[in-house]
C-alpha cells in the first residue's frame, strides 16, 4: 500500500510544482483532497504487466531530472501494480478504434471507482502506456484529462493543430470534447492520466480522412 501511496504522493507532488494554468491548478487540488487511509485501499494483487518489456524500456529512458523521483516511485510501486488491458471498453461497443490501440495500450488504475488501488467516486488517476509504432486515433470524451508525459518521442495532434511533440515532463490538458490523437514513434508512450470527473462517460471516436495513411 505505502509504496503506492508514495507514487500518488510524488505525482501530487510534482503537479505542486509544474503545474502552470487553472485547469492543472483544479485538478491539482481535487488530487491533494482525496484521502489516501488505509479504509480507502482496495487490496487488488499486483500482475506481470502485459507489455512488461515496453515498459521497461520506458522507464530506461526517463533521464530528464524533473521526473527522477517519479521515476523512482514508479519503480518501488511496480510489484504492487495491478495492470489492465482496454479491449475497447471505454468506447462505444461499435467504435473500429482500431487494433494499433486494441493491442498496444495498457494501464494501472491508482485511484479509482472500481479498479483503483485507492478508491475514489469519481476520480481516476493512473499510469497509462502505449507500445511503440501506434497511432491512436482522433476521438474525445467527456471527461476533462490531464496527462503527464513521461517518455520522449509521441506525438500529439489536437483537433486541427497539426502534429506536435509533447516534451518528457510536459503536462497536457484536454477540456471536455477536445479531440485528440496521438502517434507513437519508436518509444513506448508512458504517461500519468487523470481524470477527474465524468470518469464513466464513453470516448467517441472523431474519424480524419488521413487515417488509411497513418
Ligand atoms: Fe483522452
Amino acid at each position: 500500500m505505502h509504496e503506492i501511496k508514495n507514487l500518488i504522493l510524488e505525482i501530487i507532488n510534482f503537479l505542486d510544482v509544474y503545474k502552470s494554468n487553472k485547469n492543472q491548478i483544479e485538478i491539482f487540488n481535487e488530487l491533494k483532497t482525496l484521502s489516501l487511509e488505509e479504509n480507502q485501499f482496495q487490496n487488488f494483487k499486483g500482475n506481470n504487466p502485459p507489455k512488461e518489456q515496453s515498459l521497461h524500456k520506458a522507464l530506461e529512458i526517463i533521464v530528464q531530472e524533473p521526473l527522477k523521483n517519479l521515476k523512482e516511485k514508479i519503480h518501488l510501486a511496480l510489484e504492487q501494480l495491478k495492470w489492465n488491458v482496454d479491449n475497447g471498453s471505454f468506447y462505444n461497443k461499435n467504435s473500429d478504434v482500431g487494433n494499433d490501440y486494441l493491442n498496444g495500450n495498457m494501464n494501472t488504475e491508482l485511484i479509482g471507482p472500481r479498479f483503483g488501488h485507492f478508491k475514489s467516486e469519481e476520480l481516476r488517476l493512473g499510469l497509462f502506456l502505449l507500445e511503440p509504432n501506434i497511432f491512436y486515433k482522433d476521438h474525445k470524451h467527456e471527461a476533462p484529462e490531464l496527462y503527464i508525459n513521461l517518455t520522449n518521442g509521441t506525438e500529439w495532434r489536437f483537433g486541427n493543430s497539426g502534429w506536435q511533440f509533447q516534451e518528457p515532463g510536459s503536462i497536457i490538458y484536454n477540456e471536455p470534447f477536445r479531440e485528440h490523437a496521438m502517434r507513437v514513434n519508436e518509444n513506448p508512450f508512458l504517461s500519468i492520466w487523470c481524470w477527474p470527473k465524468n470518469s464513466s462517460s464513453e470516448c467517441i471516436l472523431v474519424p480524419r480522412s488521413d487515417w488509411s495513411n497513418l
